[in-house]
């Protein structure tokens, strides 16, 4: 009996861990596929973060710390591209903390 309540208080105990654990991942599941439509990305890099086009690379399960720099580098002017200088201009801080942590978890 005590071993039962035990273990029933363990499996409880691990669901409102992993509960609590989700919630930020679905935040910026959430928010990062509704960013990738509103800003665009997902015409080039897809809501999956494949290219769409051997042009556009692939961005899906990268290190969101590298993405996040690319995207910083790109806004600054330090890295240059046509397209991306251009997509990364009207990005805040947020926008491109959320977009890099989406595009690593696909
Ligand atoms: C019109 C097509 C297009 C759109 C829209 C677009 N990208 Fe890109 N993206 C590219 C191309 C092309 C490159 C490669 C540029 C280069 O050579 O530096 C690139 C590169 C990147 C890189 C760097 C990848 C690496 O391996 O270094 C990141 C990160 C990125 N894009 C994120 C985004 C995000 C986030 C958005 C939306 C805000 C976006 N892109 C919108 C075409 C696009």
């Amino acid at each position: 009996m005590r071993n039962s309540l035990l273990k029933l208080s363990l499996i409880t105990g691990t669901a409102l861990l992993l509960a609590a654990c989700d919630r930020p991942a679905d935040d910026v599941a959430t928010k990062g596929a509704a960013l990738a439509e509103e800003k665009g990305c997902l015409a080039c890099h897809g809501l999956n973060g494949k290219g769409t086009a051997p042009t556009f690379p692939n961005i899906n399960g990268q290190w969101a710390s590298y993405l996040h720099k690319q995207l910083e580098k790109y806004r600054s002017g330090e890295r240059q591209n046509m397209i991306m200088s251009a997509q990364a201009k009207g990005l805040s801080d947020e926008d491109i903390k959320i977009l890099s942590r989406y595009y690593a978890a696909q």
